[in-house]
């Protein structure tokens, strides 16, 4: 039964980063392999990426393979990449048509060839629409991303092309894989868990953190819808104190 909740549209967060978590678990409960927990989670990527986009989010952020998870049983990683894979091939015209821009960020060089062509097709084909922005987080770790900035950072000073003084926060975020897309508002974690896996660590440093117990392949529309509504009853303060009128 759908829930009838209100959301406030002018507090719609701009940027939604979501931690999909409990695949696995979802699976095991129903005496299923993990595949199957993650073919049912994809079906709720659907959904989300859908409703989303209708309430007027901007960006959505989703954390689909962490570069951590290539640690994971060989069997478990191709289910995974075969399922990116018939997603891609897939799902893209029909973002397209709904003017979804399609991004992915993470260490591509890990990802197969076919993979990463069809990456950059869908990135292509999509760069120019004006809805919301889907960003895939794949073969991400936040970390590995801040490294790569810092070693690009020094790369343009060996050749003179930034001063040591010029790097802010601003030239810094310019060098991360996330340059140009604002910082997430809020971040979902469903499963239970409640830690941040390596995910958007420079990014998240003011979001509104919201976890549910929900694992992934249950959470839908009146779920997402609830968490907007946590995070418009937050007060976001910033460092400053409320009501500050500076
Ligand atoms: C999230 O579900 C999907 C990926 C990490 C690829 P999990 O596969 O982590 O599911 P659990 O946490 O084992 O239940
Ligand atoms: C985080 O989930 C990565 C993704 C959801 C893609 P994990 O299941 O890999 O995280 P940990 O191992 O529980 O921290
Ligand atoms: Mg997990």
């Amino acid at each position: 039964m759908a829930i009838n909740i209100t959301v406030d549209n002018l507090k719609i967060p701009k940027h939604i980063a979501i931690i999909m978590d409990g695949n696995g678990r979802w699976a095991k409960s129903r005496g299923l392999p993990r595949i199957a927990g993650h073919r049912e989670g994809a079906k709720s990527v659907r959904k989300i990426i859908k409703k989303s986009s209708k309430i007027g989010v901007e960006y959505l952020t989703l954390y689909s393979f962490s570069i951590e998870n290539w640690k994971r049983s060989d069997s478990e990683i191709s289910g995974l990449m075969g399922l990116l894979r018939r997603y891609l091939k897939s799902e893209i015209v029909e973002l397209h048509g709904n003017n979804v821009r399609f991004k992915v960020i993470g260490v591509r060089d890990n990802l197969d060839n076919d993979i990463v062509r069809l990456i950059e097709d869908a990135e292509n084909m999509t760069e120019r629409n004006t809805g919301l922005t889907l960003i895939l987080a794949l073969s991400y770790g936040g970390r590995q991303e801040i490294v790569a900035a810092v070693r690009n950072i020094a790369k343009s000073a060996e050749l003179g092309l930034i001063k040591s003084a010029a790097v802010d926060a601003d030239v810094f975020a310019a060098y991360l894989d996330t340059a140009g897309i604002p910082d997430p508002d809020l971040l979902i974690r469903t499963s239970g868990e409640q830690r941040i896996s390596n995910f958007l660590l420079w990014q998240l440093a003011y979001a509104e953190l919201y976890f549910t117990n929900k694992f992934w392949p249950e959470f839908n529309e009146d779920d997402l819808i609830m968490a907007i509504e946590n995070f418009q009853n937050r007060d976001r303060r910033f460092g400053a104190t409320a009501n500050d009128s500076k």
